[in-house]
Order: C-alpha cells, then structure tokens, then sequence
C-alpha cells in the first residue's frame, strides 16, 4: 500500500520506517528543512535502537523517502498525521494538528483513510470530525474516512512494540462505509495482535487510561518502596510476592527517581487539569502527579542525609537521559536531581552514554559538569548517584571505582545495582524500598532509614536476603 507520514518526529518515524520495512511504499513529510535534510542522508534526529537501520534500508530498497511538499500525500492510500501535540511546557498544543490539517486534508483522494496518530487531548477527539469535513467542504470535496490510530510504543523499545504491539486500536471518528478501517487494518496483516474497532472516543481513552494507569503503578510503587524503607521490607521481594497475583503483576512496578519522557508527567497532569475544567475530580492522578515529583526529592533527601549537606560536596550522576536507550531528556529526573543538587551549593558531575543527552543537560544546566567516561564520575567523589539503568552501569568494576572516589556513598536511583556488589567494594549503598547495605556491617546486616533518611530499626536488624 501507499502510505504518507506528516510530521517524522519521534512517533511519525517509527511509524514510517516500520512500515516501509513490512513492505509497504511509505513517504514521510517533514516541514522542518534541517531535519529533512538530516534525515535524507540517513542521520536520525535521535536515538532509538534499530530504527537507523530500518531508515537505512528503507531508503535504499526505494520503500521509504523524505519531502517537503503536502502534495505527496495525494499519491497515498492511508495518510497518517504524527505531529507533536504538545509544547515545550508540557501543555497540550494542538496549533501543529489544525496547521498540518488544513494544509493536507484538501489533497488527500477521496478513496484515501486519514489516521491521526499523534496524541490527541480528549477534548480535541470530538472537534476532528467537523474540521476534517469543513476543510473538505470548504475545497469543494466530498468527505473521507477518518480514525485515530494510538501509538503504545515506548522509547528506546519503539521498533519491536511496533513490530509486536499487545494491541493495535483503531477508532472511528467518521467511516461511513468502513472503507478506512479495512484499509488501516491491511496495513498492520501481519500483526499477531487483537486489532480494536472502537469509537473514536474509546480509543483516545484507551490509549490516554493505559498512560495513566502505568503512571499510577509507579507512583503506587514508590509509595510502597517508602513505607518498606521505614517497615523494614525490602521492595525488590515484596513486588516479586505481589506479582504471582496476576492481577496484579510485577511491571511497572519499580521504583526510584520516578517517571519522566514526553508523554507519562504531561499526560497525568493534562489529564487533571483537563477534567478538573469539566467539573470531574481525579484525586488518585493528581496524587501520582504529586509522588512522582516528590522522588526526585527523595534522592536528594537521601544525599543530604547521608552526607549531613551537599554545599561543597561533588557528586557524581550516572545517567541523564529519562530512561535507557533513548538520548531524551524531557521531563528527565537526572534535571531536576542536577538543579535541586546544584542549587544547594553542590559540585554536580554527571556522564550518560548518549553524547546528546550529555551536550543539551549541559546547555540546559551550565553549572552541570558533563564527562565522558563513567569512571570520571567518581573521580574524587563524595557521593555517586544512578538516574539512568543503563546496563553498562549495572556491570561497573566498584572496587576499582571505589578508590577513585574520596567518600563511600552510592544512591541508587533506579534500584538497578546489585547492593552486594557495592557494598562488597567498601560502599554504603542505599535503593529505595531497600535496606541500606553499609559494608563495615557487614553482608546481610543493614541500617534501615525512613523517608528523611534517619535511622528507624536498630542498626543490628537482620536481613534473609536482598537481591
Ligand atoms: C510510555 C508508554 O509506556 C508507551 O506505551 C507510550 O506509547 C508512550 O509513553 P515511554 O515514555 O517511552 O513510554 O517510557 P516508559 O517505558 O513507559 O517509561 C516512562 C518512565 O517511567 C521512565 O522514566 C522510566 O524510567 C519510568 N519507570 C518505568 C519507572 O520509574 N518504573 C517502572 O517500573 C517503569
């Protein structure tokens, strides 16, 4: 099938790529000409495994090109609209949809299924179908099938989601003949996965609920890693007990630093704003909302009192980006924990393996101290803290770096170290949700510390196992 992408950001170029790789003739329309240009010769405008290669290939193989003009779409028989739906802030925009609308709805064939892709504020969802047909009016035009098509794809994972999605949803905004939801659904044949027809409202919500609800279980998780920290539990095991019920499970279920990326923080927060102007009250989410920026805080909590303060202290972050894999830094907590780190008179050292990730931190926060290599991080370090899980950190030499660093404490931001191994070389190491390991304890004994970091059991409590 023929099929045009407007908007090649990070949803649109998944979606063309992928596309083009199950064989279908995929042009991407890109108004931004530095990104175009970029993109033609096979630069990506960020990181996401996989995805290279498959632009690559596509282009090579004739499947997959790049332009400018609206009128390419004329040739498709599904167009697919991927713009960014929010802003810097992180407030919903929708100034790009209504913009790329009117450019591109009066030269779609009359044939042809338009699917939003991009995110759409739920509100927004009911106004589509009388901006597409007054455009069409408008020009002279008889009306088309249009749906919305949600993306579940998550960052640094895109490619496969795409490829094995749980679920491909379809909602109908206006198909009379279901003309459009047959072609839609021939794109995605291949798929192993149930394909849901639903109203266009029910998609919108389907996609916007599973948002929220992964959201929630985290800020549920970092609620429960608290109380574990001051009930001497350790979260690692009571998630594994919790997960057997499969109601339940254990995904999502990990806590630390809290949630970041482009869509969980601004969703959640849209969403209560949103409602709130509706008159419907959504206090579970404005508590995720709440939690999840109190976990940065956490971190720092733990910092400070650890250290008895942080003016004059170096601290080293490993990890800036939101998540592994990705070069994205929006709504990173490593930002926020650099500024609140910064602000109280500390020396902020920080490494991530992505060198965009580490050249916009450093425009963002000048102050911030950017390096090159992992071990340079400890270098004289009072303190080491991990934001990011990426692997390379899971397996790092401690006893080695333990002599670069001039103190002996190591937050775990991600629950993504093995407490043994840190402690083993020297360090206290300190989770969330788990028990302080502190090595002139010894292995198996800890301190346990409350949410400010006091000590809450005797120092003497035994542990059977932390993992
Ligand atoms: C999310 C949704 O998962 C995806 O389906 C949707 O299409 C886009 O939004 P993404 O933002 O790429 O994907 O990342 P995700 O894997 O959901 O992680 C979001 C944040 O939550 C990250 O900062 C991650 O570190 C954090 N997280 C995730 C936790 O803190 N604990 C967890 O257990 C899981």
């Amino acid at each position: 099938m023929r099929v045009s992408v407007v908007g090649v950001g990070y949803v649109g170029l998944v979606v063309s790529a992928c596309l083009a790789a199950w064989g279908h003739r995929v042009t991407g329309i890109e108004a931004d000409g530095e990104r175009l240009a970029a993109l033609r010769r096979g630069e990506l405008p960020f990181h996401e495994p996989g995805l290279a290669e498959l632009v690559g290939a596509g282009n090579h193989e004739g499947r997959l090109d790049f332009g400018s003009d609206a009128r390419l779409v004329s040739a498709s028989d599904v167009v697919f609209i991927a713009v960014g739906t929010h802003d810097a802030s992180g407030r919903w925009q929708t100034d790009s949809l209504v913009r790329a609308l009117q450019q591109i709805v009066p030269l779609i064939r009359d044939d042809a299924a338009l699917a939003i892709r991009s995110t759409l504020p739920p509100g927004v969802v009911r106004d589509v179908d009388g901006l597409v047909s007054r455009i069409r009016a408008a020009a002279g035009l008889p009306g088309i099938s249009v749906l919305l098509n949600p993306e579940f794809t998550r960052e640094g994972s895109a490619v496969g989601d795409f490829f094995r999605p749980d679920r491909v949803v379809i909602g109908v905004v206006r198909d009379p003949d279901e003309h459009g939801v047959s072609l839609v659904r021939a794109l995605y044949q291949t798929v192993d996965a149930p394909i849901v027809v639903t109203s266009a409202a029910n998609a919108a919500m389907i996609k916007l609920g599973s948002n929220l609800f992964l959201a929630t279980k985290i800020s549920f998780a970092n609620e429960l890693a608290g109380a574990c920290e001051a009930l001497g539990a350790s979260i690692d095991e009571v998630v594994a007990g919790m997960a057997f019920d499969p109601r339940i499970g254990g995904s999502f279920m990990r806590p630390g630093v809290g949630f970041g990326g482009s869509c969980l923080p601004h969703q959640v927060r849209m969403t209560v704003l949103e409602m709130a102007a509706l008159d419907v009250p959504m206090p579970q989410l404005a508590a995720t909302d709440d939690t999840n920026q109190r976990q940065p805080h956490r971190f720092v909590a733990q910092l400070v009192a650890h250290l008895g303060g942080l003016a004059r202290q170096r601290i080293g972050l490993l990890g800036l980006a939101f998540k592994p894999d990705t070069d994205d830094l929006r709504e990173a907590p490593a930002l926020t924990i650099a500024k609140l780190l910064l602000d109280e008179g500390a020396t902020v050292v920080a490494y991530d393996p992505m060198e965009r990730a580490r050249r916009t931190a450093q425009s963002l926060l000048p102050r911030l101290r950017t390096r090159e290599r992992t071990s340079e991080v400890f270098d004289n370090a009072d303190a080491v803290g991990l934001v990011t899980e990426w692997p390379e950190f899971t397996a790092l030499d401690w006893p080695a770096l333990a002599e670069r660093m001039r103190g002996r404490l190591v937050v775990d931001g991600r629950n993504a170290l093995n407490p043994d191994d840190v402690a083993s070389a020297g360090l206290t190491y300190v989770g969330f949700g788990r028990p302080v390991r502190s090595p002139e304890r010894g292995a198996g004994v800890v301190e346990l510390r409350g949410h400010d970091g006091t000590p809450v059991v005797p120092a003497d409590h035994e542990i059977a196992a932390v993992s």
